[in-house]
């Protein structure tokens, strides 16, 4: 059976458009595992523009599912997930000047330096994913690196606007979890998925967990928008 980690990104991303205290991504976590979730995402950004130092805090002391942070492979965010210790720790290019995150991790263009990141985390009792586009060289790169998971990058497949283009994606994807699951490693998916795209991907048995956040974060405003409006008027109306 599939599971589900949600990414709370975008709940602190709502937060900081105002400096204060909510919504605060540690209630929205709550939440989604009490609807069921398996598994709590956050990314903490080198420019902290959503996710801060305080949520991974209180999220490592308050979830009863698992966490897993999404890092990109520096010093800094090295030394943060080896005091905090999430359940994971997946590797993310990041660029500052990026809405979200843009492609996979270059595995391959950087092995040196990925190996001896992966180690850190796995010294600290860390399992490690790297969140790599479903290229052959990208997994094995990933495979020699040691570290136990990947999450193949799904963003393209979700942009795809022509079925053609979907399906050329498609295809990659499962190819990429074959040639993945056939050295061994365990495999997650995430970007871009949301209530229609995600259905596709269902019957794919090797992937392991859906990594997913705008679509959830997204939906959750709309569906609760009737009764927060209702809330207030009640207030108002005395
Ligand atoms: N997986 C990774 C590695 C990501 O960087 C993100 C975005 O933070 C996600 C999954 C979730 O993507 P989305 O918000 O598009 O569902």
């Amino acid at each position: 059976m599939h599971t589900l980690a949600v990414n709370v990104d975008h709940i602190a991303t709502v937060r900081q458009a105002r400096q204060i205290s909510e919504p605060d991504p540690v209630t929205a976590a709550a939440l989604a595992e009490l609807a069921g979730c398996h598994a709590i995402i956050v990314h903490l950004r080198e420019d902290r523009r959503h996710i801060q130092d305080r949520d991974v805090e209180v999220l490592r002391k308050t979830l009863k599912t698992r966490l897993n942070l999404e890092m990109a492979a520096t010093a800094e965010m090295i030394d943060i997930a080896c005091r905090i210790r999430p359940d994971m720790a997946c590797l993310v290019p990041e660029k500052r000047e990026e809405l979200t995150t843009e492609g996979g991790l270059d595995v391959a263009g950087q092995s040196a330096h990925i190996f001896r990141s992966v180690q850190a985390l796995q010294a600290a009792g860390i399992m490690v994913s790297l969140f790599i586009d479903a290229a052959e060289d990208q997994i094995t790169a990933a495979h020699a690196s040691g570290a136990e998971c990947i999450e193949i990058h799904t963003g393209h497949y979700a942009d795809a606007v022509r079925q053609s283009d979907q399906d050329r994606e498609f295809d990659k994807i499962a190819e990429g979890i074959e040639h993945a699951r056939a050295v061994g490693l365990r495999v997650n998916v995430g970007h871009g998925l949301n209530y229609h795209n995600t259905q596709r991907l269902v019957p794919i048995a090797a992937i392991e967990e859906f990594s997913i956040g705008h679509s959830i974060i997204a939906r959750a405003v709309l569906v609760g928008m009737e009764r927060a409006v209702r809330e207030m008027l009640d207030i108002i109306r005395g």
